[in-house]
This record gives C-alpha cells, sequence and structure tokens, in this order.
C-alpha cells in the first residue's frame, strides 16, 4: 500500500497543505504542537473513518471554519483511489473518485493504516479496554466481518441499555427485553467468536516477532470472553457453546441489570491474555519485556492485517521510536519498516536511528507547514 499525495484543507492546524509522498519512508520533525500528529490523524482518518484521539469528529475542524478536509492519492492492490474525507458541524462524509460513498465502512476497503503511538507501550500493564483497542483497530478496518459484527454489537447494547435504565428508574416494563436479549446474544457472540479467531492467529505471530525483536521468553497471546476465568485453559469453543455462555450469563445477571440500569456482561468486558513463559505479562513482566511484548505485538499486528489484505498497511509510527532504546529500535526497524510505507514522527532527528535517517524522506514540521528538508 502507498500514499502518493495527502491533502488537507482547514484540518487541525494546516489551512491547506498539498504533500506529495513519493517513496517508503518520511520523517517528519519539529517541536512539540507544530502539526506532526495532526498529519498522521488525517491519514489515520481516511484508514478507519474515526480519529485515534478526538472524542468527536468536530474537533478536528480547523478553529474558525466550517469544515475540514483531508484526501490521500492512494494505492493498493485493488487501484489507485483518490479517498476524500469532508468534515462538517453535520457530520462526516465520505468520497471515493469524487463520488459519495454511503457507508463509511466501504471506505476503509480502500487504504489501510497502523499506527503505533507512545501509549501504545502501556498495553500491557493497562486495563483490558487498550488491548480490546488493539484488537478492534486492526479487525474493524481489516475483517468487513467483524465490522459489521462489531458495529451491530455496539448498536444494540446502546439500545438495551437506555431500556435497562428506563426499567430501573420505573419509565418502562422489563416486557420489551427478551428481544433485545436474543439480539444482544447474536452479535455478542459474533464479536467475541471473531476475535477469538483472530487472536489465534495473532498468538504465533507475535510469538515469531517477539524472537526477532530479542525476547528471550515465550509469548503467547490469548483470548479470554467475559465468562471465563483469567488463567483458564479452556479453548473459548463453538459458535454455540460461546452463545449458550452468553445467554446463560444474561440470565444470571438480568435481575441485577435490571436494578443498575445497564448491561453488565458481554464482550465489552472481555481481555486479551498475554504471558510471558506462561505467566500473566500484566503482572509479571519487567518495564523492559513489556515494551518487547508491545514491539511484537504490534509487529504481530501489521503481519495480521498483511495476511487479510494480502499487502501490507501503510505503518504510523507517532513519536515512539524515540522512546525505545537502541536496541530495540534496530530490532523494530529491521522487522517492521521496509515491508511497507513507514510516515515516523519525532521531535529529534537525533531520537531516530542512523540509518532511518538516511534512508528516509525528512521534512520539517512547522506551525502547520511541512517543508523538505535538504
Ligand atoms: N481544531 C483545531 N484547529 C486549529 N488548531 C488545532 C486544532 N486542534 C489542535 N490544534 C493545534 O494543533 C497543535 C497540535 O498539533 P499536534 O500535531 O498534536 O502537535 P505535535 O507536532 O506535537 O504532534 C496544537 O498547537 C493545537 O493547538
Ligand atoms: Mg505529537
Amino acid at each position: 500500500m502507498q500514499i502518493h499525495a495527502l491533502e488537507l484543507t482547514s484540518f487541525r492546524n494546516y489551512g491547506h497543505l498539498s504533500l506529495p509522498l513519493a517513496g517508503k519512508l518520511h520523517l517528519f520533525l519539529g517541536g512539540n504542537g507544530q502539526g506532526k500528529t495532526n498529519l498522521l490523524e488525517a491519514v489515520y482518518l481516511v484508514a478507519t473513518g474515526r480519529s485515534m484521539r478526538a472524542g468527536r469528529d468536530e474537533e478536528m475542524i480547523a478553529w474558525g471554519s466550517p469544515e475540514a478536509r483531508v484526501r490521500l492519492d492512494a494505492e493498493s492492490l485493488r487501484g489507485r483511489y483518490d479517498l476524500r474525507v469532508d468534515l462538517s458541524r453535520r457530520g462526516k462524509r465520505v468520497y471515493v473518485n469524487g463520488s459519495w460513498v454511503r457507508r463509511l465502512g466501504d471506505l476503509l476497503e480502500y487504504f489501510s493504516a497502523v499506527l503505533f503511538v507512545p501509549d501504545d507501550l502501556g498495553l500491557v500493564k493497562g486495563g483490558p479496554e487498550a488491548r480490546r483497542r488493539f484488537l478492534d483497530a486492526q479487525l474493524v478496518q481489516a475483517l468487513p466481518a467483524y465490522r459489521e459484527a462489531f458495529t451491530s454489537f455496539h448498536r444494540v447494547l446502546k439500545q438495551r441499555n437506555r431500556l435497562l435504565e428506563q426499567i430501573a428508574s420505573g419509565a418502562r416494563s422489563p416486557a420489551g427485553l427478551d428481544e433485545w436479549d436474543d439480539s444482544f446474544v447474536e452479535h455478542a457472540a459474533a464479536v467475541i467468536q471473531r476475535r477469538a479467531e483472530a487472536v489465534s492467529t495473532l498468538s504465533p505471530l507475535a510469538a515469531e516477532a517477539h524472537g526477532k525483536v530479542a525476547g528471550r521468553k515465550a509469548l503467547t497471546l490469548r483470548y479470554r470472553p467475559y465468562y471465563m476465568d483469567e488463567g483458564a485453559p479452556d479453548e473459548v469453543g463453538s459458535p454455540e457453546e460461546i452463545r449458550a455462555q452468553v445467554e446463560a450469563s444474561l440470565e444470571r445477571v438480568r435481575p441485577m441489570e435490571m436494578r443498575r440500569g445497564s448491561s453488565l456482561v458481554g464482550p465489552q468486558r472481555d481481555d486479551l491474555e498475554i504471558a510471558l513463559d506462561g505467566r500473566p505479562a500484566r503482572l509479571y513482566a519487567s518495564q523492559g519485556e513489556q515494551r518487547t511484548v508491545v514491539l511484537a505485538c504490534k509487529v504481530a499486528e501489521l503481519e495480521l492485517v498483511a495476511g487479510y489484505l494480502g499487502e501490507y498497511p501503510v505503518l504510523l509510527l507517532d513519536d515512539v521510536l524515540s522512546e525505545l532504546d537502541p536496541a530495540r529500535q534496530a530490532a523494530f526497524v529491521d522487522v517492521a519498516i521496509g515491508r511497507t510505507q513507514t510516515l515516523v514522527t519525532s521531535t529529534e532527528a537525533s531520537g531516530l536511528p542512523v540509518d532511518l535517517r538516511r534512508s528516509g524522506r525528512s521534512y520539517r514540521v512547522r506551525e502547520g507547514q511541512v517543508s523538505p528538508e535538504a
């Protein structure tokens, strides 16, 4: 996959930017608050349909402007396309080769990116939410069937929560709940099953990458649905078994859900277990081991998506290389960068490996302007 050009109009602190991106490796350097992350955010928006950091799309519109536009001239195995996202206070519209695309999800078929940010370094020690996001971000992009299950599940979850809230406050009778439970079970089971499948593909990829980035222990990843105990040796099971588990758990918590007014079980509570030599990395991994694990997980993610798509997605590295020691930097550059077009940001060129500085094209980012360096 390759971005040939990026064009921004009234996006964050960019008035107008037209940036050709021939070649594989691009390094964006500049002080804090100059617009480096904004650039990657724009690319991520076209890849995923959303920002990795804005709560609301509106936040990406330049202050004082009614709307923003991001355009990517991007090429994949499908061909070369003009991909465009328009943001206004009324919402988001996407276009492919100038034609409006009704479903946002359809945009994601044309272009994919894997993003790596310093926050990801907390993947191991952080809460389960970060680990679910790690899984979902890629699966939603690369697997249309997962995207379908995921959006349906979240729609049902929201509506079921609204009903439970009304039941708890006495505004509605519990009569309508059964119907919602049926679709909840169906979509929840689909999400669990697909995430579990993805993790069983991801785990050996992560183990292999872990060896390559000089991790000495055996890394294993395991998907753990909310109804399984931590470290339980059981398999996630067949679709029927998953559905039966979700159904049984719903039945158990129903009285409590009706009192509390919200859903208490479901894949919105699942976790990804990360273990080194069979022990939970969350509890026992040293700081250095955690970083190596995260690097391996990111490489595995790149490989997983490449496996689904038949080609590597674009790699976006926001301020993350300079956070790593030289040995881990070098290992990561070796196994990830060079496979695919990569956009790197850093405050200082000196924070980046020398090889990278030599083989990449460097730009200076200053107050929403990007200029190539000599
Ligand atoms: N909607 C917006 N309109 C104009 N400027 C914005 C908007 N959102 C953020 N900014 C500005 O963008 C800058 C942050 O850019 P960012 O890309 O995160 O910086 P960095 O180069 O440190 O990665 C800040 O100066 C912020 O004030
Ligand atoms: Mg930044």
